[in-house]
């Protein structure tokens, strides 16, 4: 059996900044016009009006200051709310793939690897830009990686956690010598935009992570995985129904249950618990204990459930140290979240200081590693 380490980490932030004031006075001219346009309806109780979103309660309600997006016209337009993307050739490189080439060069450059060294190429997010050939097999090609395998997996918002549990386990038996994962998260393609109760939540990024034998690395900095815990738990209450089903259904493409939809409250009760039980017994599993952690990287979809979830595994409020919080700039960028946090609150630890990293979302889905870096 060989050791895993991660050993390079890179982001990829998408260009345009909507920020929640932005966001919101596109939404409100949204809604006003519907309002107009829909009057007669609304008076005759068929259809209610829709109230104005706040500025206020998305930051009171979820922490979210900000967000980047691949595209922020079409989503600002009161007309479109969506984002406004150019078809691409065939042949040319899809947008994912794009974005996770430039992760994954940062994190290669960070490992002190190249192309000839990656054996195993997998592409982990919440949606995938088409259903084949496989952003993966784009990224490798892409990238020059002459060898091994690739392929995509789809865990929603545990998919990064989900896809380092695979490429350790590669690692510990052998299968790999260097696993590239990639995470390019596009959410602002699937997001209902003219939903008022969801229309904040998500932004687009897309981040990497190299995952290799530790008697092999050339990093100067890396972290070992002691283990991975992965768990599932069916819910409804997060989930979106586009897929190649919905034409042969007839079904309008405006159809609300094609974009993202969640009973956040509902989330939010049922997810805390279960993810501070989970992180609580992965540790002790480990021998270890929550206080004697120096870091959390927690996933990011609503900064009060991360107090909570620090809260409860710490006895005490986490602070930014303990549990650092990246959503006020990036928003929910599902399976990227943590792996954000990772990549951007890692550098001030000390050797030997153990970390958790961990997701949770829809599914449900709960992924943890424990890490210690070397
Ligand atoms: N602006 C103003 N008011 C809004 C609003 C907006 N943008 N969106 C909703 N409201 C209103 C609601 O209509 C509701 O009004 P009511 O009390 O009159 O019915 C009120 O604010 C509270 O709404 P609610 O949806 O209960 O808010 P909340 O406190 O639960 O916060 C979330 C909403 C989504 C931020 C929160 O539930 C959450 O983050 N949940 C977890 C989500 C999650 O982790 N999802 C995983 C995705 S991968």
């Amino acid at each position: 059996m060989h050791r895993a380490v991660i050993s390079g980490s890179g982001l990829y932030a998408a260009p345009d900044l909507i920020s929640n004031e932005e966001l919101v006075a596109a939404y409100n001219e949204y809604a006003r016009r519907f309002n107009a346009d829909n009057a007669e309806r609304i008076a005759g109780g068929e259809v209610a009006a829709l109230e104005p979103s706040s500025v206020e309660f998305i930051e009171k309600a979820s922490g979210i200051r900000q967000r980047r997006v691949v595209e922020k016209s079409g989503v600002l337009d009161p007309q479109r709310m969506r984002p406004r993307l150019t078809r691409r050739p065939d042949e040319a490189l899809s947008l994912q793939a794009e974005m996770a080439v430039a992760a994954a060069r940062e994190a290669l450059a960070n490992a002190g690897r190249t192309a000839a060294d990656i054996d195993l190429v997998i592409c982990a997010a919440s949606a995938m830009q088409r259903a084949f050939p496989a952003i993966a097999i784009e990224v490798q090609h892409a990238l020059g990686i002459a060898q091994g395998a690739a392929f995509d997996m789809d865990v929603a918002c545990s998919s990064a956690t989900f896809a380092l549990d695979l490429a350790r386990q590669n690692i510990l038996t052998g299968a790999a010598r260097a696993v590239l994962i990639v995470n390019p998260e596009v959410c602002s393609v699937g997001l209902a935009w003219k939903d008022r109760d969801c229309h904040f939540i998500f932004g687009d990024v897309a981040t990497a992570l190299v995952v290799e034998r530790a008697d092999e690395t050339r990093a100067d900095e890396c972290w070992e995985i002691l283990g991975a815990k992965l768990a599932t738990r069916y819910s409804n209450n997060i989930r979106s129904n586009q897929g190649f089903y919905s034409h042969c259904e007839d079904r309008d493409p405006d159809d609300r249950d094609q974009y993202f939809m969640q009973e956040g409250r509902k989330v939010f009760k049922e997810v805390c618990p279960m993810a501070a039980e989970h992180i609580a017994a992965h540790l002790a599993d480990l021998g270890l204990q929550p206080a004697g952690v120096r870091r959390f990287w927690l996933h990011q979809a609503n900064i009060a459930m991360n107090q909570l979830i620090g809260k409860r595994l710490l006895g005490r409020e986490a602070t930014a140290d303990d549990a650092p919080i990246i959503l006020d700039e990036f928003a929910n960028t599902a399976s990227a979240g943590s792996i954000v946090a990772f990549h951007q609150h890692r550098a001030d630890l000390q050797r030997g200081d153990h970390g958790v990293l961990c997701s949770f979302g829809a599914g449900y889905s709960i992924g943890s590693l424990v890490l210690r870096k070397l």
